[in-house]
């Protein structure tokens, strides 16, 4: 230990990777990183060796003893690591472009990681990071996987229900994201702000929000119907939710609630978008173009300000905070997926749930709420449904379980328009699913 740390971040080429820099960089002191290893594949080596170069540079001006190791052998990173953090993207955007547009079309909408979107991606990812975990098993068994990559609760749900290692932790922006958010509608440091998460991974609610330990959540609450403070994410634009609706809900939503409560809302904006070619992944395939231009500037040293512009903003403070934590055994509380053990009744005492946790260097803790409130209860276990009826799809490669996930999934309309779907997505995506194609072949 006293020799430093060894992190290898899987998907290193990726966009966000001066926002982790950033963190670690800024929280040295706790956490001495010595060896930060950035893994890609082929068709991610330029993205890696513009980014890298980047956190090379980054590095060099903290005037920090850190080694930058770029490569496209994730196996001989792997050896020894201490913590392994995954950010890809399997298809990289164009997958993502896919993802949105082939629901659309059918009228069903499309978003990266919720209804079909959702599905496909967890399709495309889940066997990718088993095969992470095999190797980890094998050069490192007792490095944490920090993981990022989306569907981020489907992806903790698989390796947790189809591994036997549970050094994982699945971590999201978004709990920290509505933090910040709330911190400035009260105008306070984020510091004095603590809330208690409990749901899934972008669907996860506040059940309730301290100032200074004291509950200021129906102040909050209020502030919701206001579309200026609805969301908390720059990929997901407030719209405001009906004052008594709000109320009478009475606990704090996330962004991604929208797709469930203002479905036919936000089902017309993606629609238009669709027509006008600015679904998020289009827009995202033209913000990160200009980001690998800014990367290549030999000039900058820092994170560019223009990266909040992705939805991602804050992941470095979340998943550094989260290493840190665990390796200094700080019992701090933070929201993460994890094993349920109970936290909440009404979920699988073995699945992976989003709930605040205390974070100890065996792991985090999930404090136990007892339950949820009956109006969103049913809610978080039809989505948890789907997310164990997807993982299983993924590791089997069985169509008809693939479709059972599509058609039990709430924003799909039948199993018509499931099928369908399903079928154009499957043929768009064959070549990131063999598991699928193997067996029709066979
Ligand atoms: C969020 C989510 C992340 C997601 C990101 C997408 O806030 O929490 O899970 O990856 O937005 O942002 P993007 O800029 O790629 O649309």
């Amino acid at each position: 230990m006293t020799q430093g740390i060894k992190i290898v971040t899987i998907g290193g080429g990726s966009s966000y990777t001066p926002e982790l820099v950033e963190g670690f960089i800024k929280r040295y002191h706790e956490l001495p990183v010595r060896e930060l290893w950035l893994v890609d594949i082929e068709a991610g080596k330029e993205k890696l060796e513009i980014v890298g170069s980047l956190a090379k540079r980054m590095i060099e001006k903290a005037g920090l003893p850190i080694d930058v190791h770029l490569t496209l052998d994730r196996r001989a990173a792997l050896k020894d690591a201490d913590y392994v953090t995954t950010q890809f993207r399997v298809g990289l955007l164009d997958a993502r472009a896919k993802d949105e547009r082939i629901p659309l079309s059918h009228g069903v909408l499309g978003q990266e990681t919720n209804g079909p979107g959702g599905l496909f991606k967890g399709l495309r990812t889940i066997p990718v990071i088993l095969d992470i975990v095999k190797d980890m098993k094998e050069l490192c068994p007792d490095a944490w996987l920090i993981n990022f990559t989306n569907p981020a609760g489907m992806v903790t749900e698989a390796v947790l229900r189809y591994t036997d290692h549970k050094k994982i932790v699945g971590l999201c922006n978004v709990p920290i994201g509505i933090e910040m958010g709330v911190a400035k509608l009260l105008n306070v440091d984020h510091s004095r702000i603590r809330i208690d998460f409990a749901g899934l991974n972008h669907m996860v609610f506040g059940l309730d929000v301290y100032l200074d330990g004291v509950s200021v959540k129906d102040k909050v609450i209020n502030l919701l119907s206001n579309p200026e403070n609805s969301s908390f994410v720059k990929n997901i634009k407030g719209q405001g939710w009906e004052p008594e609706f709000i109320r009478a809900l009475n606990v704090l939503t996330c962004p991604y609630h929208m797709y469930y409560y203002k479905k036919d809302e936000m089902l017309q904006k993606e629609l238009k978008n669709f027509k006008d070619g600015t679904t998020r992944a289009e827009v995202v395939q033209k913000l990160e173009a200009e980001l690998f231009e800014l990367y290549k500037d030999p000039n900058l040293a820092i994170k560019p300000p223009q990266l909040e512009e992705r939805g991602g903003a804050y992941y470095s403070d979340a998943a550094v905070r989260l290493i840190s934590s665990i390796y200094n055994d700080k019992r701090d509380i933070q929201p993460v997926n994890t094993i349920n053990n109970g936290a909440i009744a009404s979920i699988p005492y073995k699945s992976a749930v989003e709930v605040s946790c205390v974070i100890t260097k065996e792991g985090p803790k999930p404090i136990i709420n007892g339950d949820l409130p009956v109006a969103v209860r049913g809610l978080v276990q039809q989505i948890k449904s789907f997310e164990r009826v997807a993982a299983e799809a993924a590791v089997t490669g069985n169509y008809d379980t693939a479709l059972l996930a599509m058609v039990i999934n709430p924003l799909v309309p039948s199993d018509k328009v499931g099928k369908a779907i399903l079928d154009e997505m499957l043929e768009a995506h064959k070549e990131y699913l063999p598991k699928f194609f193997q067996k029709v072949e066979a």
